[in-house]
């Protein structure tokens, strides 16, 4: 696989690429900087210079040609205010879909949140934004004619995986590890027939390759 992540800096991004390339699998990703291309690089990570919240669909087209999958699990993470939040992690999926169907790019893994997280707290302004951001991307991507997957896993946390997980349509909203995050999007990679789904993660019981396999609803073949 041939794999353009948007977001490889970050906690689930980089989890991934490390992980698809011990594989073989050839990865890049958008940096915003010169030092984090390097860094990438001393891992065996392409990169290319962009922004998902400057950059235009044009642009953004140019870095993700070739590739066979996009992966999107970047985050404003509430660093940057909500104007940020609304061009990262609101807008930017939809601007990547659109660079997706400019580069002829079909399969597109979306990393979002629980709509239920935290429905029964009283939460601030800036969670009720990101969620309301979250939900506005969901509804972008299930627009589009590419073949989307949509993973919302629930409270990350940075423990080592431990390679079992609850994955289906609905689910409640636990915690899951950052690790078994990044093997859950790499299964569904591995499986092209899980297309156009919205799916639930959260930490469980169930050896990721099962829980992937029997979305598909077979043994894989
Ligand atoms: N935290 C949770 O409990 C939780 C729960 C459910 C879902 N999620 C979602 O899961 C995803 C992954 O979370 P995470 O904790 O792994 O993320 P993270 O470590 O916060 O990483 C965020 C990534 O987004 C990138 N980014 C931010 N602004 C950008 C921009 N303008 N252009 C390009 N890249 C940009 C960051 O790049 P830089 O290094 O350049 O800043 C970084 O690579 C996010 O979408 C998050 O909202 C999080």
């Amino acid at each position: 696989m041939i794999v353009y992540i948007i977001g490889i800096t970050g906690g689930v991004g980089g989890r991934v690429a490390d992980r698809l390339v011990a594989q073989g699998h050839t990865v890049t990703g958008m940096v915003r900087s010169d030092k984090q291309a390097a860094a990438l690089a001393r891992r065996g990570i392409g990169a290319v210079l962009g922004d998902v919240a400057k950059d235009t669909p044009e642009r953004l087209a140019q870095s993700i040609k070739g590739h066979d999958i996009v992966l999107f699990t970047a985050g404003a993470g509430g660093r940057d205010g909500p104007e940020a939040t609304a061009a990262v992690d609101g807008d930017g999926p939809g601007k990547v879909a659109r660079a997706m169907e400019i580069a002829a790019v079909r399969r597109f893994y979306l990393v979002s949140v629980f709509p239920e997280a935290w429905r029964e707290r009283r939460m601030d302004d800036d969670f009720e934004h990101y969620m309301v951001e979250k939900k506005k991307a969901e509804t972008q991507i299930v627009l589009t004619a590419l073949d989307w997957v949509i993973l919302r896993p629930s409270a990350l946390t940075n423990e080592p995986g431990v390679g079992t997980v609850d994955l289906g349509l609905a689910k409640v909203h636990q915690k899951i590890r950052r690790d078994d995050v990044a093997d859950t999007l790499i299964a569904l990679m591995a499986r092209p027939d899980v297309s156009r789904s919205i799916l639930e993660v959260t930490g469980g019981s169930t050896p990721i390759a099962e829980a992937v396999n029997s979305l598909a609803g077979g043994d894989g073949q």
